[in-house]
This record gives C-alpha cells, sequence and structure tokens, in this order.
C-alpha cells in the first residue's frame, strides 16, 4: 500500500512540475519612462524591442516559437549564465539578485560589485569569446561583433535621463524571466526619486551648481559643462538652478568658462585626474586658478568641488558607472546632500565626495558597508513628501565665504563635516552639547563603522573600468 502511494504521489507531483515548465508564464509588464525599450508579452514569448538601436529580441521559456518574424535575435529564458562588457551591466544584476550568474566580463579586475564570488574565476571578454565562454548572453553598450547573437544592447545613449536609465532594470530583468519583480524595484526607485525631487522644489534660494570637466585634445584645452540630459536632469531634481546655463562657448575659452562658473555655489568634476593626493592642486591648475582662496568664486573659497568616484573597489576603479546608474534615487540623494545639507542630517553621501578637502577620503567597498545578503541595492528607503523644506534653516554661507578657512582645517574628516560645520549644528551641539555628543558618538561610530571606510588613496592606479578609462570617454559609458 505505501510504496504504491508514494509513488503515485511521486508521478503526481511530477506532472505537477512538468507542467508548471512547460507553461512557462512570461509577465507582462509596460513601460513608464518611455527608457528606450518596449515588452510586447504573447503567449508563448516575448518581444523585447530597443527602439533607440531598433533590435528586436525574441525572448521564450521552451521551445522558440517558429512563426515569428522580425526576430533580431532570439533566447531562452531564464538565462543562467552571463557575460558583461559594460558595467552598468553588474549594477543590474546586482539590483535583481542575480550576480551569482555573472560568468565573464570585460577586465573583471575593474568591477567593483563585492558580490561576485571569486572576479579572478571570470572569464576574461577581452581575450575569450562569449560562444566558447558558453554564455547565454552578453550584455553590452555597443554592438560587439565577438558575441554575435549572445550580444544584446544596454545604453549608453547620453539623452536618457536618469530614471529612464535606471528603467532598463526591466529590461535585463526581462532576460530573467524577471521583468515583473524588476518593474517592482523600478516603480519604488522612481517614486522615491519623485519625492526627494519634489521636496526640493520649496528651497527659498535654490543652488547653483555645475558639472563640469576639463580635457586636453592634442593642445587644445577644452573648458566644459556637462549638460546632457543626465547631468541636467540629475542637478536640477536635486534642487540647483541654472544648471541649464548654456555651456561657455567655445569651450576652449577659459575666461568664458571661469565667468559663467563663477556663481556656483558646488561644483561636480568629471575630469581625469591623476595627481593621487594631490588632486585638487591638479583640479585648479587645469581650470586655470592661481588664487583660489582670494577668487571672486564662492565655491572655490568653500572648496566645494566635488566628485563622483568616492566609492571604489580595492584596485581604485569606480563603482559609480556599476550601481550608482541603477539607482538614481540614492544618487540623487547623494547631491541633495551637498546642495542642501540640511534636508536629511543623518545620510552619508555614497559615491559623491569633497574634492577640496586636505585629505582625499574615499571609501572602499566591502562587507563594513555592502551586505550581499541584504543588499542595498535591491532595497528603496521610503521618502517622505514634504513642502515645508526650504533650505533655509541651515544658513550655509551661500557665496558669504565666511567659513572658508574654518572647513579646509576640518573638512578632510567627514565625520566632523557631517556633524558640526552647520550652523545649526554648532548651535544644537553647544546647548545640548556632552549628552547628545556622547550618545550621537556611539550612533556615529556604528553608522559610520558600518557605513564608510575611510582610507586614503594613494599610487592607485585606475584602469579598465575606472575613472580613467571612464572619464576620457565620457560619452560611451562613465558619462557621469
Ligand atoms: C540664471 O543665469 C542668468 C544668466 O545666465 C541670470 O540672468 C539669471 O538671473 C539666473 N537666474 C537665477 C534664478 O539665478
Ligand atoms: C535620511 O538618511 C538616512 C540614512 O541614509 C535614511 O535611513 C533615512 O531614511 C533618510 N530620511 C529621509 C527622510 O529621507
Ligand atoms: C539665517 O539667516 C537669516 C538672515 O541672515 C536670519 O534671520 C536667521 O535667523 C538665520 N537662521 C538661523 C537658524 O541661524
Amino acid at each position: 500500500m505505501r510504496p504504491l502511494v508514494f509513488a503515485l504521489l511521486l508521478v503526481a507531483q511530477q506532472s505537477l512540475v512538468g507542467t508548471a515548465h512547460a507553461a512557462c508564464t512570461l509577465d507582462k509588464v509596460e513601460t513608464i519612462t518611455t527608457p528606450g525599450f518596449t515588452i510586447d508579452t504573447k503567449d508563448d514569448h516575448q518581444v523585447v524591442e530597443d527602439t533607440i538601436n531598433k533590435i528586436k529580441y525574441g525572448l521564450f521559456c521552451e521551445n522558440q516559437p517558429s512563426n515569428v518574424d522580425g526576430i533580431d535575435r532570439w533566447f531562452k529564458i531564464p538565462v543562467k549564465s552571463v557575460g558583461i562588457r559594460t558595467p552598468i551591466g553588474s549594477g543590474f544584476l546586482e539590483a535583481l539578485g542575480k550576480t551569482s550568474t555573472l560568468k565573464a566580463a570585460a577586465s573583471p579586475s575593474s568591477l567593483t560589485n563585492p558580490c561576485i564570488a571569486n572576479v579572478g574565476s571570470l572569464t576574461d571578454l577581452t581575450s575569450t569569446s562569449a560562444t566558447d565562454a558558453k554564455l547565454d548572453v552578453v550584455f553590452s553598450n555597443k554592438e560587439e561583433d565577438t558575441d554575435g547573437k549572445l550580444s544584446v544592447r544596454v545604453p549608453s545613449d547620453d539623452s536618457l535621463t536618469p530614471l529612464q536609465l535606471a528603467e532598463w532594470v526591466v529590461f535585463v530583468g526581462a532576460f530573467f524571466n524577471e521583468a515583473k519583480n524588476a518593474a517592482a524595484l523600478f516603480k519604488q526607485i522612481k517614486s522615491a526619486y519623485e519625492c526627494h525631487t519634489g521636496n526640493m522644489k520649496h528651497l527659498k534660494n535654490p543652488p547653483h551648481a555645475y558639472w563640469v570637466q576639463y580635457q586636453k585634445t592634442g593642445d587644445e584645452k577644452h573648458y566644459q559643462f556637462l549638460t546632457n540630459a543626465y547631468e541636467k536632469n540629475m542637478l536640477a531634481d536635486a534642487g540647483a538652478t541654472n544648471n541649464t546655463k548654456e555651456a561657455p562657448s567655445p569651450d576652449t575659452d577659459i575666461d568664458k568658462f571661469q565667468s559663467a562658473v563663477e556663481d556656483a555655489e558646488a561644483v561636480f568634476d568629471q575630469t581625469e585626474l591623476t595627481k593621487d593626493g594631490k588632486k585638487i592642486s591638479e583640479w585648479l591648475e587645469n581650470f586655470g586658478y592661481k588664487d583660489a582662496p582670494n577668487s571672486k568664486a564662492a565655491f572655490l573659497k568653500q572648496r566645494e568641488i566635488y566628485r563622483k568616484d568616492g566609492y571604489r573597489n580595492k584596485n581604485g576603479n569606480s563603482n559609480f558607472p556599476e550601481f550608482a546608474l541603477v539607482r538614481p534615487d540614492l544618487v540623487l540623494q547623494d547631491f541633495i546632500s551637498i546642495l542642501e545639507p540640511e534636508y536629511n542630517k543623518s545620510y552619508t553621501a555614497t559615491w559623491l565626495w569633497k574634492l577640496g578637502s586636505t585629505t582625499e577620503s574615499t571609501t572602499i567597498i566591502g562587507p563594513d558597508n555592502y551586505d550581499c545578503k541584504a543588499p542595498w541595492m535591491a532595497t528603496v528607503p521610503t521618502c517622505s513628501p514634504r513642502t515645508d523644506f526650504t533650505g533655509e534653516t541651515d544658513n550655509k554661507s551661500k557665496g558669504s565665504g565666511k567659513d572658508s578657512e574654518k572647513d579646509s582645517t576640518s573638512e578632510g574628516n567627514d565625520k566632523e563635516k557631517k556633524s558640526g560645520s552647520g550652523r545649526t549644528g554648532k548651535i544644537v551641539g553647544g546647548i545640548i552639547g556632552a549628552i547628545v555628543l556622547i550618545a550621537l558618538g556611539f550612533v556615529a561610530m556604528h553608522y559610520y563603522n558600518r557605513h564608510r571606510q575611510q582610507t586614503r588613496l594613494r599610487g592607485l592606479s585606475a584602469g579598465g573600468y575606472g575613472e580613467s578609462i571612464g572619464l576620457q570617454n565620457a560619452s560611451s559609458y562613465n558619462r557621469v
């Protein structure tokens, strides 16, 4: 009797599994930001179209449909073995909880994703073909003939806004038959982003800020404002005004640049800087500032110059093009934390760091600040809408230049900068004094240890996806 029941159960179970497999439900999702792709779900396949590059990918679970025309490349999903030639691919995988499918990459050692179990074991796609590596798909930012039918493009398109770019997580999710999960994650990202942006709409005195870059081509020096959709929207959404001011033209005219940038309270820099430990001097030299402390420009006196490569792997490669582009809600909060530090005083910027400090403090990615079992890439903190934040309480020295000397001695230490340099911080500190300080000390140390590991980076060699390559070819994949 018993064996028979058991056998019957077994048969029943197997047929259930079999049915589930064959049926393979494909998620029905719709895009919401006009991101440059569409997903059309049919009974037995899905057409995912890259409308920017006009490529149609056909996705199926069981058997490739034979009666469907116009598909450029077919993929059996879920894909299990993934290669990437663009760092954002790693960010999408991490956000989707699929980092373990990553088997190959162009220049693996330049990847910063701390959840790649063994970077050394990844196949290097610069020397091995996708077919030889037995991959199911390779995510690239341009057509790679060597990847043939396995190649899938994800954008490197400067015309995309931060949210449009991030919605591509749904595109990548479709290859795992998890478009619906991906869409749910993106919805949260979008909602948090729009909430924080909305909270910046009531500033009484919106800050002026520019995203700049110095480039030398041959003998010609270029001084640029970056005004692509990503940079423009990110600054504006963080509350900055006049970031859409015409870029100085011609961009070889240093005087025009200096006068255009003069009203900035903060400058975000994307220049390739190589003199580790002396990057601020290098920056000032590049942009022709000889007497910064006496400059008319407030941002120079305050040394409010920031860069986005403050979160790195041990080799010095920036994490920004990998994780940040996937989480614009967090990047936005990084920008807000600099432009409006009073908005959320417990927020510590992840990617942005202050170039104008006395030390070059950056954070090395590791277990202290990234838990692969509870990854913050896949967790979106909620944001409450508010209309009361006018940015006026901080009385930050917009243009006054008064605090500059004090700042330049203490700002090397992020902790001091966060806890005590604003005027409110000082008043509160003075009144409540020691009690709060002790309590805060414990909290801060705890938070701090978890979140940031201050390191002085010297003699770094940036290669692969890191700042040197990415920043040089800002238009290719490291545009931000
Ligand atoms: C923006 O810049 C222009 C000059 O480029 C200036 O006339 C205008 O007053 C500025 N607007 C604000 C709100 O600062
Ligand atoms: C402020 O930042 C902290 C730390 O990142 C975060 O946990 C919290 O949700 C933020 N608060 C608001 C209102 O956004
Ligand atoms: C900020 O500055 C304004 C005018 O300069 C002043 O009236 C106000 O009291 C200051 N607020 C704080 C919190 O210091």
